[in-house]
C-alpha cells in the first residue's frame, strides 16, 4: 500500500483504483462527519452559496438544511453555520443538508478517482485508517488546505491517518516524502493538537472570528465509527460494521454548552 498527501490543494490529475480521504479539520470534514454522526440523511458538497439555494429547492420542504460559511461566518438565509457543535441530533436527525464551504466542500469537487473518496477528521480516524486497511489500494490523503494554501492543521491530521495504518502493521506500506513529513508533524503535535491549530493560520482566524471553542472540539480523537463517502455528487456514511456503536454512532463526549453560531 502507498501512501502519499497533497500538501498544496491543487486539483490533483484523475486517480484510478486509489481511495481518497478528504481532511478539512477547521472545519468542514468535521462538520460532515459530526452530522452524519448525529443522524443526518445525507450530506451535499456544494462549491458556491447560489448551489446551495438552487439545490435546495428540488428537496420538499422541510426535509432539508443548508448550512455552510463565508468567511467563517454563517450565510444570510443559511440555517447552520460551519461549527460542528451545531449539528446535534435534535437538528440534524433524519434531515439532508446541503453545505457549501470555502475550502472543505470544494475539496470533494477536485479530486476524482476510480477509488472511494471518503471524509477524514479527528473524530472518525481510527475508522477511516481501518476502512482505509479493508479496502487495501493505494491511498491519497487531500488536505482541503486555506485558499490553495498549505494547512498545518489537516496535514497533522492527513500524519494521524499515516500512523494508525502504519500501527496496526498489517500491510506493507510506503511512503512518499509528502507523506513522512506529514508524519513527522504529526509527532511534534500529538500529545497537544489544539496547539497545532493555534499556530495554523485559519485556527487564528477562527479564534478571532469568535469560535475558539472549536478549535478543542475538533481536536477530539475517534468519538465515532462512521465513515461518510462521497458518491455521485452525495456524501453519506459507510458504518463499519465489527465496530457497531449503534445506528447513528457514538456521541460526541464534548458537553454542548458551547453552542455554536446562530445557538
Ligand atoms: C472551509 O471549508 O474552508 C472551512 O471549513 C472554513 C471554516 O469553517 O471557517
Amino acid at each position: 500500500m502507498h501512501i502519499d498527501i497533497q500538501l498544496i490543494p491543487v486539483t490533483p490529475a484523475t486517480i484510478s483504483s486509489t481511495s481518497v480521504v478528504v481532511i478539512d479539520i477547521l472545519r468542514a470534514t468535521s462538520v460532515i462527519v459530526h452530522a452524519i454522526s448525529q443522524g443526518a440523511l445525507e450530506v451535499i458538497p456544494v462549491p458556491t452559496v447560489e448551489e446551495a439555494f438552487q439545490f435546495a429547492k428540488k428537496f420538499p420542504r422541510g426535509t432539508t438544511l443548508l448550512g455552510g460559511e463565508r468567511g467563517s461566518k454563517k450565510i444570510e438565509g443559511f440555517d447552520l453555520g460551519n461549527s460542528p457543535r451545531e449539528y446535534f441530533a435534535e437538528k440534524v436527525k433524519g434531515k439532508r443538508l446541503i453545505l457549501t464551504t470555502t475550502n472543505g466542500t470544494k475539496a470533494f469537487h477536485s479530486v476524482s478517482s476510480g477509488g472511494e473518496v471518503a471524509a477524514g477528521s479527528f473524530f472518525n480516524i481510527g475508522a477511516v485508517g481501518r476502512r482505509c486497511l479493508d479496502l487495501g489500494q493505494d491511498l491519497l490523503i487531500f488536505p482541503s488546505g486555506d485558499e490553495g494554501r498549505f494547512s498545518l492543521e489537516d496535514t497533522v491530521c492527513g500524519g494521524m491517518l499515516i500512523d494508525r495504518i502504519l500501527t496496526e502493521g498489517k500491510r506493507l506500506v510506503t511512503l512518499t516524502d509528502a507523506s513522512q513529513l506529514a508524519h513527522v508533524l504529526y509527532q511534534r503535535f500529538k500529545e497537544n493538537l489544539v496547539e497545532s491549530f493555534r499556530l495554523s493560520t485559519h485556527g487564528r482566524d477562527l479564534i478571532e472570528r469568535g469560535f475558539e471553542e472549536d478549535l478543542a472540539y475538533c481536536a477530539q480523537v475517534d468519538i465515532t465509527n462512521i465513515v461518510p463517502v462521497f458518491r455521485e455528487g452525495v456524501i453519506r456514511a459507510h458504518l463499519l460494521p465489527f465496530l457497531s456503536l449503534g445506528s447513528t454512532g457514538v456521541t460526541p463526549v464534548a458537553t454542548r454548552e458551547g453552542k455554536g453560531e446562530g445557538e
